[in-house]
């Protein structure tokens, strides 16, 4: 159930288009969803469609067309590798395969203290960065050196008293 603050929250998305628009605000609902829940399970869904008028279909197919959308629980901290062509001439690979020897966890997996959810993603746009990756869909990191990768994961171990 999304929590009243949760949908407090779409009233100022929603104010952004005209009223018989409303279903515009779609995307920003369920990124708040996402903010606020950590993922969008089908019951979310169907409630961002109630309160949109929209049919419950028509926001699944949101969910499931961009993958910053979490369908299933994540981490504490998820970590998006990019795996696109340019990142990887660029060491995209490699970067990849040291979170997953640092982490212990395999792509589309989480650590086994919740901490960490490594995943892939299409192109970030900042190519020239490369190898590319984005922590919690909002902090994108460049040119991940392994050296730069570790620095990471300590920090965000650090930043939730784990290290
Ligand atoms: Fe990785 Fe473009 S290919 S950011």
């Amino acid at each position: 159930m999304i929590p009243e603050a949760t949908k407090a929250r779409f009233v100022r998305e929603v104010a952004k288009y005209p009223a018989d628009q409303r279903q515009s605000a779609v995307m920003a609902c369920l990124a708040i969803v996402q903010q606020d829940l950590g993922h969008v399970s089908v019951e979310s869904e169907r409630e961002v469609a109630d309160y949109l008028g929209m049919p419950p279909m028509a926001v699944h197919e949101v969910t499931t067309f961009y993958n910053m959308y979490n369908q299933q629980p994540v981490g504490r901290f998820k970590l998006n590798v990019c795996t696109n062509l340019p990142c990887q001439l660029r060491g995209g690979a490699h970067a990849l395969d040291h979170l997953t020897r640092r982490l212990g966890a395999q792509v589309d997996g989480t650590t086994c203290d919740g901490l960490f959810t490594l995943q892939t993603f299409e192109c970030l746009g900042a190519c020239a960065d490369a190898p590319v990756m984005l922590v919690n869909d909002r902090s994108m990191c460049s040119f991940m050196s392994d050296e730069k990768l570790d620095q990471l994961v300590e920090g965000l171990r650090a930043a939730e008293g784990q290290a």
